[in-house]
């Protein structure tokens, strides 16, 4: 396995137009077929970085600011900003733009978590570290750690007290 690998080298760009299978009643974008694409590029981005299958296993926060109508062309960027042991995490921005690409608006983010999983075993696998290298790479890698402990918190699988880099944010804010 190589151990280590820059995020431009998983960085996955996905592009949909919206047809009216895939809108609401109100004619615009749907939330779960967003959700199925964020997932989509979420996974082929963390399967390119570790070389691996991978499953998805937590989803944060997305907010949908803007919605997005039918005929837009959407853009889904994915790249990760952190790979653990077995588990990565990768952010998804989306963007909206008209056909004639004139107009470009952020409309959706999300940070998505994956864990490699062994072809023979299939148990968790261990995973490539990343090299961040822009600002936007290094200030994404930092938080990354302190996302983790909190959705470790929220799906129960460790104890607020347990949560380190949680607790040292939040006391350096409140001091
Ligand atoms: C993901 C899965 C393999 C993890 O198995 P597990 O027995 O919990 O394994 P572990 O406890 O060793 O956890 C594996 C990694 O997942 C991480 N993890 C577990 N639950 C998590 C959660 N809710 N959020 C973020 N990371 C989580 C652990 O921190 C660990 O990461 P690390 O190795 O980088 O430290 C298992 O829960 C699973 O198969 N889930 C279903 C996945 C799925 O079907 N997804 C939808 C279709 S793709």
């Amino acid at each position: 396995m190589i151990n280590e690998k820059f995020v431009s080298e998983s960085k996955t760009i996905m592009t949909e137009m919206i047809m009216p299978n895939d809108t609401n009643p109100l004619g615009n974008l749907m939330g779960g077929n967003l959700m199925r694409w964020m997932d989509i590029a979420g996974a082929i981005c963390a399967g390119k970085h570790c070389n691996s299958h991978v499953v998805t296993v937590s989803v944060d926060h997305i907010s949908f600011n803007k919605a997005v109508n039918l005929g837009d062309v959407i853009t889904l960027e994915a790249f990760v900003t952190r790979a653990f042991n077995s588990s990565l995490e990768v952010v998804l921005n989306v963007f909206r733009s008209d056909i004639k690409g004139i107009i470009r608006e952020k409309t959706n983010s999300a940070f998505l978590s994956f864990v490699s999983i062994d072809d023979e075993t299939k148990k968790p696998a261990k995973v490539p570290k990343v090299v961040p290298q822009t600002e936007e790479e290094i200030r994404l890698y930092e938080g990354a750690s302190r996302r983790r402990e909190i959705r470790l918190i929220l799906s129960e699988k460790i104890k607020p007290e347990e949560a380190i880099e949680v607790r040292d944010y939040f006391g350096k804010m409140s001091s």
